[in-house]
């Protein structure tokens, strides 16, 4: 009989959106009414339709699929050369950022890119998480048996956390001890804090002087919308030589069930081999892309560079500003219950402290059960989002509307 991954039997009960999704179905099953009313705020899951350039796109792609002259079967695996130039010129170049188009590789989403990477990392890095963080990227450490069993809180021993909190407005300093590896996701999906210029440059510097490799999670830049915040990892000197940047049209361009994204791995980063040579991430990155891949849909792709047109780009500033909207109504209800919140400016997140002593899956259970709208608990983002939660703002206008009015009409 064969050997299963052992590792997977270390993580904690399900995925969380999917643990999230069977709880609200045991309620709503024997609820009829309030399953009508329900209204989804957990999973950050886009709700408006595809922008018209990207249909367009589209349905030009699929008509080109048609005709046996510019019918496309295997794609180049690391993407078109069209798409990753559109990429490198719109995402990096404009904004006086070095990027060539060849360090561009397009794929099927950060969730993937962000677990995949493991792949081209050896087994010995000591690796850190902040805490509340994205649940993907503890969760493939744990499936790739890099670390040990998690404890009572759910925190795995051999991961480093570094705990984001209130003093430090949920992005955490670098640590005083070394590390191999550090994820960093800006703005940040759970809390929606977003890092500034100068904490990222103490993060640059540490990743410099101590030989660690960020994997800087940009999927939510689009949203950024102060002045001053870095849209890339890459604004920061010598990043180059220290960062991985993963990038996602799932939020930007509505794209969660579309699937594309893309990883920029520059040629200047290196790592180090048993032997103590210091070799380019960037091969093994190709490598692995095109042993494992075969590319993202070329309609798909064609999808992702309407994107940069200029109706495409007019189109995702109004996707946006929708989704900001959102959030504004939900953050402005949640303050005016006198509940403490953080994100929603730079971000389509909410992060809100639970009223009272309420845990998070008490506060879960509370907003499921009496205002039948769906949070999710910050406990699912780690031990470190205990006492949190989260409130996702992709919906509909009307539906932002009725969860800030239900909000209010709450009993703690
Ligand atoms: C979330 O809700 O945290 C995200 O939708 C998850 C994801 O992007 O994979």
């Amino acid at each position: 009989m064969a050997f299963l991954n052992d590792n997977y039997s270390k993580l904690k009960a399900g995925y969380l959106f999917p643990e999230i999704a069977r709880r609200v179905k045991a309620f709503t099953d024997s609820n009829a009414d309030a399953a009508k009313r329900m209204i989804r705020c957990g999973i950050g899951d886009v709700t408006e339709p595809l922008p018209e350039a990207v249909r367009a796109a589209l349905h030009k792609a699929v008509d080109e699929m048609g005709v046996r002259e510019t019918f496309k079967g295997y794609g180049p695996e690391q993407g078109y050369e069209w798409l990753r130039k559109a990429i490198a010129e719109n995402d990096f170049r404009a904004h006086g950022i070095e990027v060539a188009d060849d360090e561009i590789i397009v794929s099927d989403g950060t969730k993937c890119d962000t677990g995949n990477i493991l792949d081209i990392l050896g087994a010995k890095n000591v690796i850190a998480v902040t805490d509340p963080v994205y649940p993907v990227y503890v969760d493939t450490n744990v499936m790739a048996g890099n670390t040990g069993d998690a404890d009572a809180r759910g925190a795995y021993a051999g991961l480093v956390y570094l705990e984001g909190n209130e003093a430090n407005g949920f992005v955490p300093a670098p640590p005083k001890q070394h590390v191999d590896v550090i994820y960093l996701c800006s703005p940040n999906n759970p809390t929606g804090a977003a890092a500034t210029r100068a904490q990222l440059e103490a993060w640059v510097a540490y990743a410099r002087a101590n030989g660690t490799l960020i994997l800087f999670d940009a999927a939510y830049e689009t949203y950024i919308s102060e002045p001053g915040i870095p849209h890339s990892i890459y604004e920061i000197p010598g990043a180059r030589e220290c960062a991985i940047e993963f990038r996602s049209y799932s939020k930007s361009g509505g794209f969660t069930g579309v699937r594309c994204g893309f990883v920029v791995v520059p040629k200047t980063l290196l790592a180090t081999t048993a032997s103590g040579e210091k070799k380019p991430l960037h091969p093994l990155w190709l490598r692995r892309q095109t042993t494992k891949f075969n590319g993202v849909a070329y309609i798909i792709q064609r999808a992702a560079e309407a994107l940069y047109s200029a109706d495409g780009k007019a189109q995702v500033r109004a996707l946006v500003e929708h989704y900001m909207g959102n959030a504004r109504i939900l953050r402005d209800a949640a303050q005016s219950v006198g509940w403490k919140t953080w994100g929603g400016v730079n971000a389509p997140y909410i992060w809100v402290k639970c009223p009272g002593s309420l845990g998070s899956w008490e506060m879960f259970d509370k907003m499921l059960h009496e205002a039948n709208v769906v949070i999710t608990p910050g406990a699912g983002f780690g031990a470190g989002g205990e006492g949190y939660f989260r409130i996702s703002a992709f919906n509909s206008r009307a539906n932002a509307e009725e969860v800030g009015r239900r909000i209010k009409a709450l009993k703690i």
